[in-house]
Order: C-alpha cells, then structure tokens, then sequence
C-alpha cells in the first residue's frame, strides 16, 4: 500500500499519522543503542573471526552499515524474517575472516557519517584505509578533523583525495591525543586504531558516553589494554592482535528518553523494559521537575505523568549532561508546558529545525542564537509536518501525540534510521499513530 501525497505522487509509506489526545499505559521493550550499535560492528574489522552481536536494533543505519561491511568483504548473516520486530532481535553474526578491502564505497558513506568510523580500524588491521568525507548533515557541518589529528598523531598519514580521506600507516605508535571536544565519534575512532597501535596511547578530553564505554569493554574483553573508559581520560596499551567475541549492546537511553517524554506529552503511564537508568540522570532529573514521577527499578524504568507539565530551563551538553540527541524531543514537550522555557544547544550549531515544523501546530517558539525559548501552550493543532533529521522527526510525532486532530509526518524514512519500530511501539500503548 503506498500513500498518496498532495500533489498526488505515489511513494512507498513515508509519513505517520498521528491523532492526537489518547494517553498511553503499558509497556514497552527498550531497543539496542544504535550508536553503541554502529562503532561495535566496525570494531569487527580488527580481529578476522566470527562475531555474535546480541541485542542489535533493526535500524536502517545498522543495515547501511552491515551493507559496507560486507562491500568490504565481510559476510553478515541476521536471520530477521522468523522474529516479529516488537519482539528482541536474534543475534547477528558476523565473519570478517574475509576482509580485502580497504576502500569504503562513495554511496554508503553519504547515506550515513557513521560509517566514517571504519576508518580507524582499518587503518589499524591493513595501515591503510580510503573513506570518503562525510559531508555535512542537516544538523550542521559535523567535520572530521579530531579524528584525522587523532589518527596523525598516531603516525598515520593522510591526504583529501577526490572527496576521500587516504591514509596510509606503516605500523601506528602510541601517543597522547588531546581532543579539542569531547567527539563521541573521534574519541571511538582514534580508540580502535590506538588498541593496535605499539605502545601506550592517552586520549585527554575524551567522551564518556555510554555508547563509548559499551565499545571499549568489546575492546577489552577482545584483548585490548584500556583503562578510563567513561573518564576524560582514556589509557591504551597497544597490543599485537585482538580476537573476536559475542558481546550484548547495551539500550537505547535515547529510545527511552523519547519514550518518557511521550508519556510526559500524552499522560498516562510506561514501563520502559530492559532501559538502564544510570544512563539517564540528567534526563531523568530535568523530567522530574517538568513534573512526571519516574521509578527507576532493575532494568526498567516506569514514568508517569498525570499533573501539569512544568516548564523547565535545559542546556544541552557531552555526557553526563543532557544530551543533544533529547533537545527536539524536550522542545516538543515544553510547546504543552506551563511558562516560558529556555532550550540551549552547544553541541550542534543548527539543531532546531524541528522548531518550524512544531511552530505549524501553533507552538509558540522563537529561536535566538543557539537557544529555543517556548511559551507553552495547553493546546496544539495537528497539521501536516515534514521530518527533516533524525531526532527532529522524533519529537514532531511526540508533539502529533498531544495535539488536537490528525498531525501527519512526511519524510519519515529519517525516523527509521535510529528508531526501531517506534510507531508500533507507541500503537501498542495507546497511540493512534498509522503509517500511511
Ligand atoms: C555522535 O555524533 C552521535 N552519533 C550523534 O547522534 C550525537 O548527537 C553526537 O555524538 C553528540 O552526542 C553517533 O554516535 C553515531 P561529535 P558525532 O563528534 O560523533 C564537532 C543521533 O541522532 N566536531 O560528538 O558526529 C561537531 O561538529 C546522532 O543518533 C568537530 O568539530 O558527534 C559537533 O558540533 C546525531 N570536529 C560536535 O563536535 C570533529 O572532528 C559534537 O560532535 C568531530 C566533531
């Protein structure tokens, strides 16, 4: 079934629609992280071998990136069709024994800057990687620049060629790397080629992101030597050869934080299966004061909102702060809040293009520089939205959940790459939400 668009165009299901002012009760399963997801399945390039990955979310950036992996020679078998997608995923193996290439193709890497982490890798199995720049995103200019000093520094060389990055490296030597920013993806990038690297390398102002901290211990429990994971400063004695292993990718602390603030937006009450709450302070506290009650058990966490929603004050910033992959999802929730709130974004320099589209819902938001300041409003229309990233198509089908009538979001396949089923998940607890 395709949908009809407005100018009467066929294309394949590309929008949601939402009707709004249903609350949700129930419970839903949390899904592997897909940022834990994406640098775990480049790490397999460092050892030949077959690799059990449990746990990893069916996410069309997973799929690219198992797509690259075997373009490089890799053979990835995910048997998907025998399990239901609300129902845990079976366990993906992955042989990269056969790995002969060391050139990233042109038209995976554009669909997805994730695969940029290959880089460092492959430097660190064959000295020698060719991997095209990522471009720019919609959430800004996102440079790689960490990453090529950290690999430098690690006494590779590399040159712009065509649009690709070709380094070579005859044999990596440990160093102190220090990070002008705490990269999530430059720290895991200059951590795979420093494992192998001789000697002992120090990654000063390093990220401590879960995602980070769930690769390192794959590292280690491959044979790696890294002390400081989840510190800003990370210790790396190189050793000579790794080996593969099954590893279990932690949750998806954005997926849950999405989840809380849906139930923060409708009313009612979720429990959130499987989700790790020590990974979700910052967000926890900030939904706490805009008023919903969150229970954080073992493995699990159960929110409820039945008050008011309080409008509250956020700064997005590196972990453990809040972070930047919530700040559309908060937007939506502080459009119903009582009062005014102001929404800070350092991370990226252009994350507020949801603000437009939630600003057709008749939210009252104006953006200043790099901060959203929301007067809240007890009432949204529904109207037709048009997704334009990743997190952004999040929080206007969040704000569709609270709306008045049909909100329908257009462009929807940016959902897909980091939610897993989040559409049947939320119909499962409540939501009139179809995919048309
Ligand atoms: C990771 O992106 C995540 N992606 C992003 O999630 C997340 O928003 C971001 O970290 C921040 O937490 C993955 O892990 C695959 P950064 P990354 O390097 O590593 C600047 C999502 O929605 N910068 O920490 O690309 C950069 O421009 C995605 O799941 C440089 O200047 O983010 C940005 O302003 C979106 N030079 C800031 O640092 C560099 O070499 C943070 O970037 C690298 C980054």
């Amino acid at each position: 079934m395709t949908g009809s668009y407005l100018n009467g165009e066929k294309r394949p299901q590309n929008a949601l629609e939402v009707t709004g002012g249903r609350r949700l009760s129930g419970e839903v399963r949390i899904s592997g992280a897909k940022n834990a997801a994406l640098p775990i399945l480049c790490a397999t390039i460092l050892a030949p071998g077959s690799y059990r990955i449990e746990n990893c979310p069916r996410l069309t950036d997973v799929f690219t990136l198992i797509e690259l992996l075997e373009r490089l020679g890799a053979q990835a078998s995910w048997d998907l069709s025998s399990v239901p997608l609300l129902d845990p995923p079976p366990p993906l193996f992955m042989d990269t024994s056969g790995l002969a290439s060391f050139e990233a193709p042109f038209e995976l890497v554009r669909k997805m800057r994730a695969s940029f982490l290959v880089l460092g890798p492959l430097v660190a199995r064959f000295g020698r990687a060719r991997v095209p720049l990522p471009g720019g995103c919609e959430i800004g200019a996102r440079p790689v620049d960490f990453h090529l000093q950290g690999l430098k520094a690690l006494g590779a060389q590399w040159e712009i060629d065509s649009g690709f990055v070709d380094v070579r490296a005859t044999g990596l030597k440990g160093a102190r790397i220090l990070l002008d920013f705490p990269s999530v993806t430059g720290t895991e990038n200059i951590l795979m080629a420093a494992v192998l690297a001789k000697g002992t390398s120090v990654i000063e102002n390093a990220a401590m992101e879960p995602e980070v901290v769930d690769l390192g211990e794959m590292l280690i429990k491959m044979g790696a030597r890294i002390k400081g994971l989840g510190t800003p400063s990370i210790v790396i004695e190189g050793v000579d050869e790794l080996r593969p292993v099954s590893w279990k990718i932690i949750p998806d602390r954005i997926e849950a934080g999405t989840f809380m603030v849906a139930v923060g937006i409708t009313g009612g009450e979720l429990g959130l299966l499987g989700a790790e709450a020590g990974h979700l302070d910052a967000v926890i506290s900030k939904l706490s004061s805009a008023g919903l009650k969150i229970v954080t058990g073992s493995g699990r966490i159960d929110v409820e909102r039945s008050g008011p929603i309080e409008s509250v004050d956020v700064t997005t910033s590196p972990y453990p702060g809040f972070p930047t992959d919530l700040q559309a999802q908060m937007v939506a929730l502080m459009a119903y809040a009582k009062g005014l709130s102001v929404i800070k974004e350092q991370v990226f320099e252009n994350r507020f293009r949801h603000v437009d589209e939630l600003r057709r819902l008749g939210a009252d938001i104006r953006v200043e520089q790099r901060s959203a300041i929301i007067r809240g409003r007890s009432r949204l229309k529904g109207a037709p939205l048009t997704a334009t990233d990743l997190r952004a198509s999040a929080s206007l089908v969040l704000a569709g959940l609270g709306a008045e009538g049909v909100t329908r979001v257009l462009d929807i396949h940016h959902l897909d790459r980091g939610y897993e089923a989040l559409d049947e998940k939320l119909r499962q607890v409540g939501a009139r939400i179809e995919r048309v």
